[in-house]
């Protein structure tokens, strides 16, 4: 189970959120969050004995059902169904066993404690980590995943503090295994979340093969229901590289890794794409009928398809939606703990997560320790000194690793963990991509501009704080900005307010002196691994790397 997490709340409000993989430094850890957990016992000066609850985002007896699931199935060859066999039983060993020592290995490390524990249902935690922490009284919830339990895509209604399902999805039917199981076709690795490349890739191709994907692999019908077809597309074959005779007629051979990307592999990405925006489309049209509710929440990992997103806010009757930033399985344990405290407890709604600035954070002095120790010369600045001297270094064309207050919750650099650069210049997407981040040229790179200039580029009022929605650039708008907007004349942009982190509204501000532009490009400050957390990591990407300057803090230091 990847991308594990803690989430520590009190009375309802979050206090420390992170993902285990900041701290080990392995891209979506899957093991106990040991050092997670330990973060938010220090980030709230507690101790293991003084948590009243802890919560488990699965029911691991339920998992069963998910290993016959993955063994079940229509005719397949005696090496496909040992292919099944094999992960339907690691499943059942390593999670359904594992989970349910979770509250005694949590003791053994934390020491003595009568917390009350509780496993809870996947997607319930999903659609709690979206509503409970929304602006919205009443809402309807959808949310979508590889799988939960056995779940893959939930239908709730949320109001006040409860929850309530009213309709799901089973296995083998998931929205997220059609889509992990194309990016393994098109040669990416979905065990490494490469779902993102699929959607970016997505822009540059045409839906030649929507028809073959809409009749025979991923189809509606008019109970607003999906139907995966695992005789052409099988997400458990895929992970072992195997694909249908049918689906290579169709689409031609696997691309393999690192060969190089092709018309066609733009277009199987383009049609995949079409048609999972069109069937999410098409539940939620459903969810609408039945529920007549016109604000919406999402989560599970394909509530991340940023482009899926913005034709919600164009093409469905929803009139608002609301995504938390970390819209995948990190993410349920704050929906895990949100319900326990909500549901179970009853206790009132008074908090809505405007930020997502819930993880670790370094004084100057721990930042200049890291500095010290690896011999590195800095300068120590006070924010009215630093601020424009790093919007002119941006503005002159470097590219800046950016470290200040608490990491981001979530996969999103939002400002705090980012690297940061100058929209205007054509070749900055290139740059960073290839010189800087060491991945593929066709990655987009998004905009972090003042919350009251999203009308200047899009040509309406947009408020996102966690860039999780692509939209339509506005005629003619784009052009003094285009390392930010996509090929197909798309931007996913993080709206920043001033309240919400008033040190990076102001760095924006001062490069909008300088350039007339208030928006800067922010990518995740990492390369080829988790976001940096500490300052060591930080200093460490920067003496592997090849940007200009490295700010920690009140810290800058110059690439001599
Ligand atoms: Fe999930």
């Amino acid at each position: 189970m990847g991308d594990s997490a803690a989430t520590l709340i009190k009375d309802g409000r979050i206090v420390a959120a992170a993902e285990e993989e900041r701290f080990s430094r392995r891209k979506h850890h899957s093991g106990f969050p040991y050092e997670a957990v330990q973060f938010c016992l220090d980030e709230a000066n507690i101790r293991m004995s003084d948590v009243e609850h802890v919560a488990l985002y699965w029911k691991p007896w339920v998992l069963r059902h998910k290993a016959f699931q993955a063994i079940k199935s229509a005719f397949i060859s005696r090496d496909m169904f040992k292919a099944r066999v094999d992960r339907g039983v690691a499943q059942v060993g390593d999670s359904y066993l594992g989970m349910l020592r979770h509250p005694k290995r949590l003791r053994e490390r934390f020491g003595p404690s009568d917390f009350k524990f509780h496993f809870l249902e996947h997607h319930q935690t999903h659609a709690a980590s979206s509503f409970f922490v929304s602006p919205f009284e009443r809402a309807a919830i959808l949310t979508m995943d590889g799988t939960g339990e056995d779940t893959t895509t939930l239908f709730s209604v949320g109001e006040g503090t409860r929850l309530k399902p009213i309709k799901r999805i089973k296995l083998p039917h998931s929205l997220g295994q059609f889509y992990s199981a194309v990016t393994n076709f098109l040669g990416f690795d979905m065990f490494a979340g490469d779902e993102w490349k699929v959607m970016g890739l997505a822009a540059y191709g045409e839906p030649e093969f929507y028809d073959f994907f809409s009749r025979r692999v991923l189809t509606t019908n008019g109970n607003h229901d999906f139907h995966l077809n695992v005789r052409v597309l099988d997400h458990h074959l895929a992970k072992h590289y195997q694909f249908s005779e049918e689906i290579v007629r169709a689409l031609g051979s696997p691309r393999k890794s690192g060969e190089d990307i092709s018309e066609r592999h733009q277009n199987i990405a383009a049609s995949a794409q079409r048609v999972l925006e069109d069937t999410v489309l098409h539940l939620l049209q459903g969810l609408y009928e039945r529920t007549k509710l016109e604000d919406l929440c999402l989560a599970g990992g394909c509530a991340f398809n940023s482009v899926m997103n913005g034709r919600i806010f164009t093409e469905t009757p929803f009139k608002r939606f609301f995504v938390q930033p970390a819209a995948g399985d990190a993410g349920c344990s704050l929906g895990a703990a949100l319900m326990v405290y909500h549901q179970k407890l009853g206790r009132p709604r008074d908090f809505v997560m405007d930020h997502a600035y819930y993880g670790p954070s370094f004084t100057n002095e721990e930042c200049r320790a890291a500095l010290d120790a690896a011999g590195l010369s800095y300068e120590t600045l006070p924010d009215e000194e630093l601020l424009p001297r790093v919007a002119r270094i941006i503005a002159d064309g470097g590219i800046i690793g950016w470290f200040q207050g608490r990491m981001e919750f979530g996969p999103r650099a939002l400002g705090n963990r980012s690297f940061l650069a100058d929209p205007r210049r054509a070749d900055m997407r290139e740059l960073l991509n290839k010189k800087v981040k060491l991945r593929e040229w066709f990655r987009p790179l998004a905009p972090s501009m003042h919350a009251e200039a999203a009308e200047g580029l899009f040509g309406r009022p947009h408020y996102d704080p966690f860039m999780i929605t692509v939209l339509r650039v506005a005629e003619g708008r784009g052009e003094s900005v285009p390392a930010v907007v996509h090929v197909d004349g798309t931007a996913r942009p993080q709206t920043v307010t001033r309240e919400a982190n008033p040190r990076y509204w102001k760095l924006i501000d001062e490069f909008a002196r300088l350039s007339g532009v208030p928006m800067l490009l922010n990518t995740s400050f990492n390369i080829q691994e988790p976001i940096v957390c500490r300052p060591e990591d930080a200093v460490k990407t920067f003496q592997g790397a090849n940007f200009d300057a490295l700010v920690l803090e009140n810290n800058l230091v110059l690439r001599r």
